[in-house]
């Protein structure tokens, strides 16, 4: 007799369940089915920037196009001068004026310059070979490591020099950037033998 009543009272807790999930439950269904989906807000740019007044609208030309090695054979014919400029002529035929430190030195420290992101000469050729056998013991890297040159015993001193005496066609670095090819080390066959055009210097008598 108990348990007959705990059945009925269970199913008609099962029954009032169903009944409270099917009241409250179906609608919400139905309505999620058919939530609208609320449109984007529409996409906006970031508003254009506007330029200074009074700023230059059109950039002059800087600096004069030139082949790599031929900048350095200017730099030797001129006798190697350290901040004095000297002038070279540039692929357009202008009389061009550049100097050391700006425009031949970044040619050894610089990557990109020889070929398409080739070396640059200090990676192999810096002070950390002075006074070694490695990479022909020589430094690239100031004005006073290049002029003194290859397989130096040490820090202080001279070289084989590499610059030719002044004779760009008789130097080891020419032999060897632009007769040989074969510096940077590891440069294909086919990179162009006075490397990647630049834009050096400012041309010379010319408004700038
Ligand atoms: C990956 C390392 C490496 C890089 C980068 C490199 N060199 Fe060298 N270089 C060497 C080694 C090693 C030697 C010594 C062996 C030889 O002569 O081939 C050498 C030798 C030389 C010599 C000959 C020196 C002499 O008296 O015989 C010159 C000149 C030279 N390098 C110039 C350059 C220049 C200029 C660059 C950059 C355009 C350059 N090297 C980049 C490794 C390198």
């Amino acid at each position: 007799m108990r348990t007959r009543i705990l059945v009925w009272l269970m199913m008609a807790l099962v029954a009032v369940v169903a009944v409270g999930c099917g009241i409250q439950g179906a609608p919400n269904f139905a309505q999620a089915e058919h939530t609208p989906i609320p449109p984007l807000p529409p996409a906006t740019l970031p508003p254009e920037p506007t330029p200074e007044p009074g700023a230059a609208t059109v950039a002059a030309p800087v600096g004069c196009r030139v082949y790599p090695a031929d900048l350095i054979a200017a730099w030797v014919a001129a006798g190697t001068p350290k901040d004095e400029p000297f002038t070279f002529t540039d692929l357009d035929g202008r009389t061009c004026q550049a100097t050391f430190e700006a425009d031949v030195l970044p040619l050894f420290t610089e990557m990109g310059v020889w070929y398409e992101n080739s070396v640059p000469c200090t990676a192999c050729h810096n002070a950390n070979f002075v006074g070694t056998e490695a990479n022909a013991g020589m430094s690239l890297e100031t004005y006073e490591d290049i002029l003194a040159g290859s397989y130096r015993s040490g820090p202080d001193a001279q070289g084989n020099d590499i610059l030719g005496g002044g004779n760009w066609e008789q130097s080891i670095l020419y032999d060897r950037l632009v007769v040989k090819k074969d510096m940077p080390l590891g440069r294909p066959a086919d990179a162009p033998a006075k490397g990647l055009e630049i834009l050096a210097g400012t041309p010379v008598g010319e408004e700038q």
